[in-house]
């Protein structure tokens, strides 16, 4: 395994692979891995013959009150695991190389960047296009792996890519979780263990939805008040929004006919969660 911090060495190593005609697969990370992460490298694995995984916390796609100074950075610890998963490459480039003092540009798929985590982030989403459009460039991979555990991004990543020509495959990868439930994020180690417990009540509360859904309801806002009600029953649980949308373009929709995605942002204490569940149109059927 090999780390590369500079951005021409990374189009470099990234160039001779694609001369070779080897097939490049990219898992773009800010670091702080966990099975999550490592779930989306083992696909990448499978798919394709070089690995490469980028650890860059970007600055540009947290707010001014935002965590990201106290982001975790566990860098030794990071670089262990990506060699015990046969990673080829890490690229971890500095913030002054990926954005020197004269950098203009922005990319922005607009208003599916707006709603949902956009509300209450807004540029987010500018920041995470902006940061993806330039791993693509830098190493020019055949596909891209991403989690569904941040569902906004995937979608808004898989239009980018289509908007701009990128040429790149974005595969989306299932929500990997604790056994109790509780979706796997770099965050949830601010969680104490008051927190933690408390945590719980996001995933209870897509169970409870998708329970609802299949027994026969189909109107949104009962769903969304029920979901409500059992968050609510934590102490330190503040919702910021609780949505019902159609996957494809991230609209609200009042009544479930079709496909749908549930997703929701909590508070516990200072920590923000954020968790969702796509129900399929199998899960419809009554
Ligand atoms: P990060 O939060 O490090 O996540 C990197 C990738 O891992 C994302 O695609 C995310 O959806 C996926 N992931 C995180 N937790 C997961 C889980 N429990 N199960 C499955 N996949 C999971 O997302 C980002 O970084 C950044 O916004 C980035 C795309 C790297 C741009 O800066």
């Amino acid at each position: 395994m090999k780390i590369i911090r500079g951005i021409k060495a990374m189009q470099g190593s990234s160039g001779k692979c694609k001369k070779k005609g080897l097939r490049i697969g990219l898992v773009p990370t800010m670091g702080a891995l966990h099975e999550g992460h490592l779930s989306l490298v083992r696909s990448c694995r499978r798919d394709n013959d070089i690995t490469v995984v980028s650890i860059f916390v970007n600055p540009i796609q947290f707010g001014p009150k935002e965590d990201l100074k106290r982001y975790p950075r566990p860098a030794g610890k990071d670089a262990m695991l990506c060699r015990e998963a046969g990673v080829d490459y890490i690229f971890y480039p500095s913030a002054r190389d990926m954005y020197p003092p004269d950098f203009k540009t922005g990319v922005s798929v607009r208003e599916l960047g707006k709603g949902l985590c956009g509300a209450s982030r807004p540029g987010h989403f500018d920041g995470v296009t902006t940061v993806v459009a330039k791993l693509f460039n830098i190493v020019r991979p055949d596909n891209a792996y991403f989690g569904q555990k941040d569902a906004q991004q995937a979608v808004i990543i898989k239009r980018m890519a289509k908007d701009l020509d990128f040429g790149i495959n974005i595969k989306v990868l299932p929500i990997v979780r604790e056994k109790d439930g509780l979706a796997l994020s770099s965050r949830n180690i601010y969680l104490d263990r008051v927190g933690r417990a408390e945590a719980l009540c996001l995933s209870a509360a897509l169970r409870l939805a998708k329970d609802l859904i299949i027994s026969g309801q189909r109107d949104t806002r009962a769903v969304i008040r029920a979901m409500s009600a059992l968050i609510s029953s934590a102490k330190n649980a503040d919702i910021e929004y609780i949505k019902i949308v159609d996957p494809n373009n991230l609209k609200e929709i009042e009544r479930i006919n079709d496909e749908c995605l549930i997703c929701l942002a909590v508070r516990i204490g200072k920590t923000r969660l954020i968790d969702n569940v796509v129900i399929k149109r199998s899960g419809l059927k009554k």
